[in-house]
């Protein structure tokens, strides 16, 4: 049985967010599992725990077996692109059409977050909305992409491979969004972290950055395993939690 905040609980990170001046938001797999797409870490549902992250999310992977990769990620490209924002997502495009400084940081490449309306999103690990070319990252055009579900298309720049502009482990992160999620952190004074376990740097030390720079910090996760010290915990599903909160801080 999921444990779910109490409205009082909501209502005290409410009051703080009517006021806040500048608000701060990161957001993981969880914030989409309502939409229908597998988190990473769940025991039973999660990608890692039904593939083999070795074999499909490094560039070493993608040099051993293209086909194997390219079919992955188109296949939850396909997938993806059947599924809709979930109320959480709506929330928090409501909640930055209240708040004049507002950023969203996402760990996700799902688009859900721009299909709902926000604005000012940082892609931390890029997007599956957009394909690049192996050796010199040259933009692929969608229906080239679309075209080619078995195997990779090639650049029609330098002619090599296309692959997905998704960050793989051991790649390092785009650094424009590594700055701005800085900046983002810096101004915060409320920092909310939603559906997110934990696990990846540099996403995992926002919480203890936002806290040192002074934020309010507030943890939205049905998993107590997701909790950050000195954190306020919003325990519940992001679609049921997020709601609630826009609606008791801006109740007209
Ligand atoms: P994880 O799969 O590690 O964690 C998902 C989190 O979402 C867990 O803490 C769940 O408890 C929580 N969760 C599940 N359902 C939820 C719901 N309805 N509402 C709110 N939370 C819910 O996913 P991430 O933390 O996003 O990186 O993983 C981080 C990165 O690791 C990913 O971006 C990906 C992965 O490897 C790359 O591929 C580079």
């Amino acid at each position: 049985m999921i444990i779910l905040a109490t409205d009082n609980q909501i209502q005290k990170v409410a009051d703080q967010l009517c006021i806040a001046k500048s608000v701060a938001v990161l957001t993981g797999a969880g914030v989409s599992a309502e939409s229908g797409i597998p988190t990473f870490r769940d025991s039973l549902t999660g990608l890692w725990s039904n593939f083999n992250a070795e074999e499909l999310a490094t560039p070493m992977a993608f040099r051993k077996n293209p086909e194997l990769v390219w079919q992955w990620y188109y296949s939850r490209r396909i997938k993806n692109s059947s599924c809709k924002p979930n109320f959480g997502h709506l929330a928090l495009a409501k909640m930055e059409s209240k708040i004049d400084d507002f950023s969203l940081i996402t760990q996700n490449v799902d688009g859900l977050h721009q299909a709902a309306g926000s604005k000012n999103i940082i892609e931390l690990h890029g997007s599956l909305q957009n394909f690049i070319c192996f050796d010199n990252h040259h933009h692929i055009e969608n229906h080239i992409v679309d075209s080619s579900p078995e195997k990779p298309p090639y650049c029609s720049i330098c002619g090599s491979l296309a692959r997905p502009g998704v960050v793989w482990f051991g790649e390092v992160l785009p650094e424009l969004a590594i700055r701005s999620s800085m900046e983002a952190l810096e101004k915060a004074n409320i920092f909310l972290v939603v559906g997110t376990s934990g696990q990846v740097q540099p996403a995992a030390s926002f919480g203890l950055i936002a806290q040192k720079n002074g934020a309010t910090v507030v943890v939205i996760n049905p998993d107590e395993s997701a909790r950050i010290e000195n954190a306020i915990f919003l325990q519940g599903p992001a679609g049921e939690i997020l709601p609630k909160l826009v609606s008791l801080t801006w109740p007209t």
